[in-house]
């Protein structure tokens, strides 16, 4: 299969596990790579489109025949048992990843996630942390586009909370900590674009707020 970097990225960040379920498959590559690396025994591929999950249905076919994988049409978590052992939830934005976590009929928090989403990182992180899951990668990657990524699991019984200082929830522990060249790249591009706005003729608050972001930038990415 040729697939971009972004889905060769979240690939290499799912673990080996039993059971396996791809929330939003739509073509299928991340299912199609579990199954073909024997990473998983079963998969679940999910999405709330027919016309996505005929793609995937399509690819994955002779694991389906094989019985080995399982298309399910539906939104967000359902037909994906909440015992599943592994989730991924790829290129939504962050807000949708959160309400098929706390949907009330459905959602749970998987026992292992990968989770990438488009927008609201930060809102994701937040609930993560304060809801039992404990984020194990947590980086900005950059294919074109700058993409963040948040792999976790369920917090074990007993097992202390992350302490997240406000900093980290808006731009990821591991990137504060490690600086990756995506991270620093896609900082430094916020940081042009909030210059570009000072230079406007501006209301004193929205000055204020974005001089406030421009200083907390800049502290994301000084060493
Ligand atoms: C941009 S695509 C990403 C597909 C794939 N996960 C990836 O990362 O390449 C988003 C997919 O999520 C599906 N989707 C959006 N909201 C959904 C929901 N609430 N439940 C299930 N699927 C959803 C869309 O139909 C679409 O196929």
């Amino acid at each position: 299969m040729s697939v971009s970097k972004r889905i060769r990225t979240l690939c290499g960040l799912l673990a080996p596990a039993k059971t396996f379920a791809d929330v939003g498959c739509d073509h299928g590559y991340c299912t199609q790579y579990m199954l073909e690396n024997g990473l998983c025994e079963q998969a679940i591929f999910s999405d709330v489109s027919k016309g996505s999950l005929q793609k995937a249905e399509v690819l994955l076919a002779p694991y389906v025949a094989a019985g080995r994988a399982t298309g399910v049409l539906g939104d967000g978590f359902y037909g994906v048992p909440s015992t599943v052992d592994e989730v991924l939830i790829a290129g939504m934005g962050g807000s949708e990843i959160l309400s098929i976590l706390t949907d009330e009929k459905h959602g749970f928090l998987p026992k292992s996630f990968v989770f990438q989403p488009m927008l609201n990182a930060d809102k994701l992180r937040r609930w993560l942390i304060e809801n039992g899951a404990c984020i194990t990668r947590d980086f900005t990657f950059q294919d074109g586009k700058y993409y963040d990524v948040i792999c976790g699991r369920r917090l074990a019984d007993g097992e202390a909370k992350q302490t997240y200082t406000e900093m980290e929830i808006e731009f990821g522990k591991e990137n504060l900590a490690t600086l990756p060249t995506a991270f620093v790249g896609r900082v430094e591009k916020q940081l042009r674009d909030v210059e570009r706005y000072l230079q406007s003729n501006l209301q004193e608050d929205s000055r204020a707020e974005l001089l406030r972001r421009k200083a907390r930038l800049q502290e994301a990415i000084q060493k």
